[in-house]
């Protein structure tokens, strides 16, 4: 714990060291500013210790238990015996502890001034911590987001992922409402490791915020794998006894569990920390920025999941450095949140950016579209995996959506990020050379197709 002194003035003091808070410190750090980095919790908050990197690793654990169960499929001898959930815990804990000790260890030594506890906004300049004021020319709000429970009451058979994170046991039966990114997650790994896993989504798809074309591919797969779904229907009440969970549906049918995932979103953490007080302008909860993330409070900026927009990790780090450079006078160009990259990392995998098909005609009006299906692509078939890649580009215009389902198709999102944020023209990508055999080569094919030069399918 490190105190300023008294009379102190940094030249940020940010509050929350999550992955916006702590790209800010840091970025502020290396272009020289004196920085402030308050946080009650453990350093990088809810990604690094509840969020993406956990349940990265689970579903680490989840596909090790399919390859285990498909060995013989490809005349290896393998057997899924089951799984030891305080191994799987333990495992996923190392890399959690691994990556803490890492990042504790770059900011220890980049000069920042850790504060542990919590703060107070208590005016444009000043966040209080345990009685004492830190005082900055600019304040950078980053604390966050928490699970929604839509009153549901958290405990025992209930959790949200924060507990589902933690299970010493697998359950045999899951319900998991929500069948958006967190849903759709935990309900992959759960069925990997052996659970009877069923979806309430209210809306009328899986994965409803993706193109449909990714909806119809996962409810497919989910459908092989005997992942239950329950699509266009809302839950009315949640109940638990020292048996079971029943999970009541509106249309007047029930779902009994042994354990019920609450995955309906998540909300802005703004309560309780002077934010109103101070004179803050908030929306539903929501920080009320403009695009160079500047509050109505002159001096007080917000980044990440506190600002209404997509709530992703790399979305924080990237609007963390933005505003660290724009405190230092180099002028940034502000994040796009359709420029930024979604990948849902269950199996098959989802990975877009960009808009859907729905969104580019809504806009553009006419649009060109690609598919271009996996079962073509080499690696992909090596990997028995099925799905595809789906190009929109507005028409005579440039690629402005990448849709794509897959195993590890998440990891070919960098190239599909570069041609929507560059705005690339089919014919201008469609030279460039992909290697073969990769699954990167569908996303080459469906660009050559889209230039009307396909090699492997036809236009
Ligand atoms: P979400 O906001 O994406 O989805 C919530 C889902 O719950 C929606 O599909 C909604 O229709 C459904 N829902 C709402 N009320 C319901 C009801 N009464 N009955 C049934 N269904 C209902 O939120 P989610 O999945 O909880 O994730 C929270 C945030 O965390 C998201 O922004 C997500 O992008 C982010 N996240 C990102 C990950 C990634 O990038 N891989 C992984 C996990 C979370």
């Amino acid at each position: 714990m490190a105190h300023a002194d008294p009379g102190t003035v940094f030249d940020i003091v940010v509050l929350g060291a999550g992955s916006g808070g702590y790209a800010c410190a840091l970025r502020a750090a290396q272009l020289g500013k004196s920085v402030a980095l308050i946080e009650k919790g453990k350093l990088g908050g809810t990604c690094l210790h509840e969020g993406c990197i956990p349940t990265k690793a689970l579903l680490h654990a989840a596909e090790v238990a399919d390859t285990a169960r498909h060995g013989s499929a490809i005349g290896v001898s393998t057997r899924f015996d089951g799984v030891d959930m305080p191994a799987v815990q333990r495992y996923q804990q190392g890399v959690v502890d691994r990556l803490h000790r890492g990042l504790t260890g770059l900011i220890a030594t980049s000069g920042i001034t850790v504060v542990e506890g919590t703060g107070r906004l208590v005016d444009a300049h000043t966040v209080e911590v345990d009685g004492r004021r830190y005082t900055g020319t600019n304040v950078v709000l980053a604390t966050g987001s928490v699970p929604r429970t839509l009153g549901v009451e958290i405990g025992g058979r209930v959790v949200t992922s924060e507990q589902a994170l933690t299970l010493q046991e697998l359950p045999e039966r899951i319900v998991v409402i929500g069948g958006s990114v967190i849903g759709v997650e935990f309900a992959s790994v759960w069925a990997s490791l052996g659970a009877q896993v069923t979806i309430v989504e209210a809306l009328d798809r899986l994965a409803p915020l993706e193109d449909p074309v990714l909806s119809k591919g996962l409810e497919r797969a989910f459908r092989k794998r005997s992942i239950g779904f329950r699509t266009g229907v809302k839950f009315t009440q949640v109940s638990q006894d020292d048996d079971r969970a029943v999970v009541q549906l509106e249309d007047g049918s029930a779902l009994e569990a042994d354990l019920v995932l609450i995955a309906v979103g998540r909300g802005p953490r703004s309560e309780g920390m002077g934010f109103e007080e101070a004179g803050l302008a908030l929306d539903r909860g929501w920080v009320t920025t403009d695009e160079r993330l500047r509050t109505n409070l002159d001096g007080v900026y917000a980044v990440g999941d506190l600002v209404a927009g997509l709530q992703l990790a790399h979305r924080g780090f990237a609007h963390g450095i933005f505003v660290a450079e724009d405190i230092a006078g180099l002028s940034p160009a502000p994040v796009v949140d359709e420029q930024i990259p979604r990948v849902t990392y269950c199996e098959p995998e989802l990975a877009s950016v960009g808009l859907t098909e729905a969104q580019a005609r809504e806009r553009f009006g006419d649009v060109d579209v690609v598919e271009y299906n996996l079962a073509g692509n080499g690696k992909s078939q090596i990997l028995q995996t099925a799905g595809l890649v789906k190009l929109v580009r507005q028409q005579d215009g440039p690629i402005v959506g990448v849709h794509m389902i897959g195993a590890r198709m998440g990891e070919q999102i960098g190239e599909a990020a570069l041609l929507v944020t560059w705005e690339a023209y089919p014919d201008d990508v469609a030279p460039l050379i992909h290697a073969h055999p990769t699954q990167n080569e569908s996303l080459g094919e469906a660009a050559l197709a889209l230039a009307g030069k396909p090699l492997h399918s036809h236009a």
